[in-house]
């Protein structure tokens, strides 16, 4: 069957450019970090976040057992301030929303930030970027945060962005996402 993650990351690939700049929005328990980490490489650097300090710890032991390059910086800032971070334009972005897994359920993503934190991470795209928005409707606050993503980026101007999404028609809480691409 159809793996949601191996989708994403074969979409996301071909806008990755190594030696550049790429950012995890989400960082959990570090596996999108690492991933990037690898496709961006050594000369390049990953701009993580997340609001949890358990976050960074798990991602940073993640790095190391992983043994990926020495190329990312692990923030405990919320996304809606990344620009205020991260140095340039980025290649490629990931939000994979909602909470922790095995962790406090209610430090979830919240729609307000969220919005205002993908508004800001369009902003920083390169030419030719992307950003991968996965949404999990499953709890209440991430199927609410899906539709008020829907609402913001429907209305982007074509000539500048095509935005796709990806969901199962037959299993209405299993997650989808939207792709952004410039
Ligand atoms: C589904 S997990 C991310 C999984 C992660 N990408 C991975 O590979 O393991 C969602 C994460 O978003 C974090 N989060 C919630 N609100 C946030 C915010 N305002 N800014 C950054 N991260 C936030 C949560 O703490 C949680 O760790």
């Amino acid at each position: 069957m159809l793996s949601l993650n191996d989708l994403q990351k074969s979409l996301i690939l071909p806008h990755i450019r190594p030696g550049t700049l790429a950012a995890d929005f989400t960082m959990g328990n570090g596996n999108d970090t690492l991933w990037l980490s690898r496709q961006i490489g050594p000369q390049g650097c990953v701009y993580a976040f997340d609001i949890q300090p358990v976050a960074l710890e798990n991602t940073r032991k993640r790095l190391v057992q992983a043994g990926a390059p020495d190329n990312c910086r692990l923030l405990c800032v919320s996304h809606h301030l990344a620009d205020q971070y991260i140095p340039g334009r980025i290649c490629a972005g990931i939000f994979n929303l909602g909470y922790l897994p095995g962790a406090d359920k209610t430090l979830t993503t919240q729609r307000q930030t969220t919005l205002e934190a993908i508004r800001r991470a369009i902003a920083l795209m390169d030419q030719n970027a992307c950003l991968l928005i996965a949404v999990y409707p499953g709890h209440e606050e991430g199927r609410l945060e899906g539709e008020a993503i829907e609402r913001m980026l429907a209305p982007l101007a074509q000539k500048q962005f095509s935005v796709g999404k990806f969901r199962l028609i037959n299993s209405p809480a299993a997650p989808y996402f939207y792709l952004i691409e410039n």
